[in-house]
């Protein structure tokens, strides 16, 4: 326990206008609804404007979670943004963000830990708060993974999705703290599971490497399918255990959004019903380091989370890289 406890104090989420469906992938390359419903549970998807980048999506997030928790952008004293598209490879792009919020002299940057941004992010912000460092911290999920994905492989294409939740984490009293419980992890021995090989320093962006579309997504789906479910139970158990509570307890489970049959097969094995599960995948695809705050923002909007509701959020992404938290919603 720190100095102090942490609540989350307001939620907000933005996407993109434009809609892509399953249909139009039918018309870009060989596959099916029916394929992409059935291994997935992916209808729709969101992607920006060529001249959208990320800070813009996160901007208009971080407005709509202020609005929501009644408070001005000079009430937030850092801002934090999770994402692997960035504006720029630098600046960070929370740097970007705070200066549209007009805060610009705040503290702020980011963190790349692909899926698992927010996972990551919200202990990162909880930190600060509960140790005295910050009053509020805005922790912003975004990404505009239309932008890297490579249309020729047709096995990522149809996962991938842009948008923005943002979460502000404010102070509270040590004995209301909210943070009850977490446990990351990361695995880099095989960092090409999941990856955008080139325009890092392991092989700079070159003509050849565009031409071979190495500056888009590149994934071993089967792979990843295995250790997802397995990395988000094991941890999402570690802690209920630390939090001592059981399954029973979990008001809402709101998982990571990277494929329905990854989410069915980790709420089974959680003793999670369907009923007290968080899925838009339908809606939105995956959407990185946005999924879990997009859902939890818009578990908020249909009235569904209530005080005292116990959240177990658990994900899993690119490095690799997995955690779960466990938190308690105070209205
Ligand atoms: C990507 C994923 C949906 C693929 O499903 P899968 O059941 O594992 O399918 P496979 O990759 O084994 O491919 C099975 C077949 O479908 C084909 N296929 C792949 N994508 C297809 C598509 N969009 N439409 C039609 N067929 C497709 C493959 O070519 C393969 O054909 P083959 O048997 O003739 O070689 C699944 O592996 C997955 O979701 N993995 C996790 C990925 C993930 O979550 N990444 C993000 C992490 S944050």
């Amino acid at each position: 326990m720190g100095l102090y406890g942490a609540r989350i104090a307001g939620v907000g989420h933005y996407a993109p206008e434009r809609i892509v469906s399953n249909a139009d992938f039918e018309k870009m390359f060989d596959t099916s609804d029916e394929w992409i419903v059935s291994r997935t549970g992916m209808k729709e998807r969101r992607y920006s404007p060529d001249d959208v980048a990320s800070s813009d999506l996160a901007t208009r997030a971080a407005k709509h979670a202020l609005e929501r928790a009644g408070l001005a952008a000079d009430e937030i004293d850092c801002f934090i943004v999770a994402t692997v598209t960035p504006d720029y490879l630098f600046p960070a792009t929370a740097c970007i963000v705070a200066s549209n919020l007009k805060q610009a002299g705040k503290p702020a940057f980011d963190i790349e830990i692909a899926c698992s941004g927010f996972i990551y992010g919200l202990p990162i912000a909880a930190s600060f708060v509960r140790s005295g460092v910050f009053h509020r911290v805005m922790i912003i999920g975004v990404e505009t993974l239309s932008k890297i994905i490579n249309m020729e492989d047709r096995g990522s294409a149809i996962l991938f999705g842009d948008g923005a939740g943002a979460t502000i984490v404010e102070r509270v009293a040590a004995a209301d703290d909210c943070f009850l419980a977490c446990e990351l992890g990361a695995d880099g021995s095989n960092p090409k599971l999941l990856y955008q090989p080139a325009g890092g320093s392991r092989e700079p962006s070159s003509i050849a490497a565009i031409e071979q579309r190495r500056d888009k997504v590149h994934m071993e789906g089967r792979e990843i399918f295995k250790v997802a479910v397995n990395r988000m139970v094991e941890t999402a158990k570690v802690v209920l255990e630390r939090a001592q509570l059981t399954p029973a307890d979990v008001k809402w489970l709101i998982p990571h959004q990277a494929n329905l049959r990854i989410i069915e097969a980790a709420a089974k094995r959680l003793h999670v019903e369907r009923d007290r599960t968080v899925i838009n995948i339908e809606k939105y695809g995956n959407t990185s380091s946005a999924s879990i705050p997009m859902a939890l923002s818009e578990l908020i909007g249909r009235g569904s989370l209530h005080d005292g509701d116990v959240i177990l959020f658990t994900g899993f992404g690119g490095g690799l890289s997995w955690g779960s938290i466990v938190w308690r919603w105070a209205a």
